[in-house]
């Protein structure tokens, strides 16, 4: 049986208090929610994407007077971001308390905690007296949807509701921080680039690009993100017969490729607009009838940041 997919609020809240899972909109990515109070809900997240137990999962919160409910907030520097960045793109990981599930933070003693700004997903937490732990709403490894009808292509068999709130208007997951002796720690880039934190902390911060052998972060892997084509970077050695391969490229055209298989992310060169873009890109590629995908690398910096690392992610052998 296929999900349905609508706009209907209060089916999709019902369906979560009764410990079901609803895809969810946010601004970044859609989400694959469940009651993350209630464990054998949040075991159903792990089932639903194959996910290893343990990555652990974001908490979403309907407003930051609601963080102290569930974890400590011990540092002051992550107080100030809080106050600047949420509700938006960006998590952040604090000491968990008690009523956070072990198999929600995979027995780690921190809670990634996050408030989306999406107006849809804000109404939908404000009718629920419990947060929502959510996932990206895709496969494990694969790419994140950023429509409704991306997660009905691929979990819509094994989840109860879509709950419709549009394209994701950033695109791209939220930026994950914490504090780790006195400094702050990013541990994924995403929707906040680690410029904008800078400026606002008035000092560098420390960036762990590829978590994956961080054991605070054990669910960063190096290949996530992965259409199921061959995957190579413009900037590496290739030799393969350019009419069986693709293109995504940033604003201008590969010489070589056919244009039929080529995707633009921001044809004015917008990486605010390339973000959107990006797994809309990488999905319809995936799609066409070809062997390979020839990845352009944006400028790094700003969220051109965040977009290359899941380029190169996606390019992992
Ligand atoms: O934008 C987003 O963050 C989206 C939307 C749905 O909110 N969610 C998302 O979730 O991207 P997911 O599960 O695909 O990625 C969450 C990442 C994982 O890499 C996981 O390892 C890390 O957050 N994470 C979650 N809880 C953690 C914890 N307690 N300690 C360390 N890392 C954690
Ligand atoms: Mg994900």
């Amino acid at each position: 049986m296929k999900a349905e997919i609508g706009e209907n609020i209060e089916i999709a809240a019902e369906i979560l208090k009764m410990g079901g899972l609803v895809a969810v909109p946010t601004e970044t990515v859609y989400g694959l929610a469940a009651n993350a109070l209630n464990n054998s809900a949040v075991a159903a997240i792990f089932e639903a994407k194959n996910r290893p137990t343990f990555d652990p999962l974001i908490v979403h919160l309907k407003s930051v007077s609601e963080i102290e409910k569930y974890a400590t907030i011990n540092s002051k520097k992550l107080l100030k971001l809080i106050s600047h960045f949420s509700p938006g793109p960006i998590t952040f990981l604090l000491p968990k308390k008690n009523n956070i599930p072990d198999l929600v933070t995979s027995g780690l003693d921190k809670v990634a905690l996050r408030i989306p700004s999406h107006p849809v997903m804000n109404a939908l937490l404000t009718v629920l007296d419990f947060p929502l732990a959510a996932p990206s709403a895709n496969p494990f490894g694969y790419i994140s949807p950023t429509t409704a009808k991306h997660v009905l292509d691929q979990l819509g068999g094994k989840i109860d509701y879509i709950l419709d709130g549009g394209s994701c208007s950033v695109g791209l997951e939220s930026t994950i921080v914490g504090e780790e002796e006195n400094k702050i720690v990013v541990y994924r880039k995403g929707g906040i680039s680690v410029e904008e934190i800078e400026d606002v902390m008035n000092e560098k911060v420390i960036v762990i690009a590829h978590s994956d052998s961080n054991p605070a972060a054990p669910g960063m892997l190096k290949k996530h993100y992965s259409p199921n084509k061959n995957i190579y970077l413009e900037n590496t050695s290739i030799n393969i017969p350019f009419e069986k391969t693709g293109f995504l490229g940033f604003s201008t055209f590969h010489p070589e490729v056919d244009k039929k298989y080529q995707f633009l992310l921001s044809e004015k060169a917008d990486l605010k607009e390339a973000a959107q873009r990006l797994f809309v890109g990488l999905r319809w590629l995936d799609e066409q009838k070809i062997d390979n995908i020839i990845i352009q690398l944006l400028p790094e910096h700003g969220l051109g940041e965040a977009i290359n690392d899941r380029l190169r992610r996606a390019a992992a052998e």
